[in-house]
């Protein structure tokens, strides 16, 4: 199917790898100029590589900590003159660090809040305008099952992600005129470095092999198997051709089904 994408630009917030990767790399087969944004040059700069060597069409990337503002500004001024316009903004990043609900450190929920927030909502705040003039755009964030499920020991993530899909929500209606949609993906489990790290804690903690945990946790997921980058990457390029411009303020699982009331 042809998605009409070609010629279009997006920023992709932790594009270096992971989901952002899987995401970047869909839209690129698309023809469409990406620009990825993440703390680590190198791997930016071999991401942005191999994904020329991919697809013809080479990414433009620069160096952004979501949780540093300066650095947050800093990068934000930069894309002003790089791409001064864009069409379609993924907002991906870093998860927060594990915990319960019953431990509550402010500076934590401060520097996480700022950090899962902020960015995304500066760099929607540069372009929405543009967008809107141009009667398109596409907002896209990647939260997680747990903004509708909340999975243990992970409340910072269950919480800050519910407040960021609200915001989407309400900024869906606010633009649903205009050309510009906001959607929500609740990605499942995928195959990634940060599951594979958490795995790891988790595993350890529990006392049971790392095969054997992650055996019990692709188990635990109806279609059996974890999900590959590209296969949130394939949603992701749906939502942001014009062929999805009637959906917007959704809540989409991309999770082999492990959503039981959702
Ligand atoms: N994988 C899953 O199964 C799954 C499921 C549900 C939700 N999620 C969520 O989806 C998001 C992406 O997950 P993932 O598995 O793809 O993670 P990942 O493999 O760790 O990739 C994270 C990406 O974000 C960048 N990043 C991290 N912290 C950053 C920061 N402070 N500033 C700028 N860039 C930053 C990383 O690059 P640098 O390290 O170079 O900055 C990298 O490009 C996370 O929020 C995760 O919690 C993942």
């Amino acid at each position: 199917m042809d998605l009409h994408l070609k010629g279009r630009s997006a920023i992709i917030m932790g594009g270096s790898q992971g989901l952002g990767l899987g995401i970047a790399r869909a839209l690129a087969r698309e023809g469409v100029q990406t620009c990825l944004l993440a703390r680590s040059e190198d791997r930016l700069r071999q991401t942005a590589q191999s994904l020329a060597d991919e697809t013809g069409t080479t990414p433009l990337w620069h160096r952004m900590d979501f949780s540093d503002p300066d650095s947050v500004r800093s990068c934000l001024e930069t894309l002003r003159d790089i791409m001064p316009e864009t069409d379609i903004i993924i907002g991906n990043g870093g998860g927060p660090p594990i915990g319960p609900a019953t431990a509550c450190d402010p500076d934590l929920w401060q520097k996480e809040a700022a950090t899962m927030l902020l960015p995304v909502m500066q760099l929607v705040g540069q372009y929405l305008p543009g967008m809107r003039r141009r009667q398109f755009g596409r907002i896209i964030m990647v939260s997680s099952t747990s903004v509708v499920e909340p999975i243990p020991n992970l409340v910072l993530s269950s919480a800050l992600r519910s407040a960021l899909a609200n915001w989407g929500k309400t900024l869906a209606r606010e633009v649903a005129r205009d050309g510009v949609t906001v959607n929500t993906l609740l990605p499942g489990r995928f195959e990634t470095d940060r599951i594979v790290s958490l795995n790891r804690i988790r595993a350890e903690k529990a006392g049971i092999p790392l095969e054997e945990f992650r055996r019990q946790k692709e188990n635990g997921v109806p279609a059996g198997r974890y999900g590959q980058p590209e296969e949130l990457g394939n949603m992701a390029a749906f939502l942001a051709s014009p062929l999805a411009a009637y959906i917007t303020g959704t809540r989409i699982p991309v999770d082999g089904g492990l959503l039981h009331g959702f």
